[in-house]
């Protein structure tokens, strides 16, 4: 597996596999690599030939009180992760610099799929993401990206974006994974307590719950009432947002534990 932080190497061992009609497969990630996005990996080694990680802790996407300083970062952990994996062909770990040459400023913007649910609480964060995302698929040239579904509103914007920017990359959704009690994996949730992560573990029980009781006949709105009320006697300090999207068919739910934000989702049940 090649490690590199120069864009310039990246490009040219992509034109390298290109000429050699290889189809590129792409993982963009922020690290503290977990099962979830090895499953990604999997998802991407069955739609490529040769595949290539991202690993890098956007700025753009957090907001100045936000927790990017103290995100977890275990470059060498990850390496170790992805060569025991044996998937990955190339990890690009850019600095800064290859990512911003020139600041942060991007005239692309996230679409319609980013308004509501995340961006009534982190307004700047799909516009970071897009941004980051645009400025990775141009150095890597990905013939497919795979994103998981764990961040269900981010896979919509993106899948927007590839659209609207007419760029020739197919998106494949990830399915997610969790632990043994239902749990999303997250980089996140090694900032959480033993106590919290007992509490924490909840919050895909209940939206699976909604899920079943609005799929049963139950008013969205009234299901997804209760089930805030729940998560909050559930020991959860604050509910963002728990809705029901109806042209997802989907339960996605933001909720805080301590000084740690979680996000969950689920489909609805399958209608016969
Ligand atoms: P990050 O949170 O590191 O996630 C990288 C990818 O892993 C995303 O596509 C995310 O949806 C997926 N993922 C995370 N947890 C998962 C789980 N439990 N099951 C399946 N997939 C999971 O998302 C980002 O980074 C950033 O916003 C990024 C797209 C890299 C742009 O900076």
């Amino acid at each position: 597996m090649i490690l590199t932080t120069n864009k310039d190497q990246l490009s040219a061992q992509i034109k390298d596999w290109k000429k050699n009609g290889q189809r590129i497969g792409f993982v963009p990630t922020m690290g503290a690599l977990h099962d979830g996005h090895l499953s990604l990996c999997e998802t991407a080694a069955k739609n490529a030939d040769k595949l290539v990680m991202s690993i890098f802790v956007n700025p753009t996407q957090f907001a100045p009180h936000e927790d990017l300083d103290s995100y977890p970062r275990t470059l060498e952990r990850d390496i170790e992760n992805l060569n025991n994996q044996g998937i990955i062909d190339l990890v690009y770990a850019p600095e800064q610099a290859d990512i911003y040459p020139d600041g942060a400023d991007s005239a692309i913007k996230a679409g319609p799929a980013a308004q509501g649910l995340e961006s009534d609480f982190r307004p700047h964060f799909f516009d970071g993401v897009v941004n980051v995302v645009y400025r990775l698929f141009t150095q890597v040239n990905p013939d497919i990206a795979v994103f998981g579904e764990k961040d269900f509103q981010q896979l919509q914007v993106i899948e927007e974006m590839v659209a609207d920017q007419a760029m020739d990359i197919n998106i494949i959704p990830g399915a997610i994974i969790r632990d043994d009690h239902g749990l999303a994996l997250s980089s996140r949730n090694a900032y959480l307590t033993a106590d919290e992560l007992e509490t924490a573990r909840m919050l895909n029980q209940i939206i699976y719950s909604v899920a079943h009781g609005i799929s049963e006949g139950v008013d969205p709105d009234e299901a997804c009432k209760n089930a805030a009320e729940m998560l909050l006697k559930a020991g959860f300090d604050k509910v963002d947002y728990i809705a029901y999207h109806p042209t997802w068919s989907r339960i996605l739910a933001a909720a805080w534990l301590g000084k740690t934000r979680l996000i969950d989702n689920c489909a609805l049940p399958e209608q016969d």
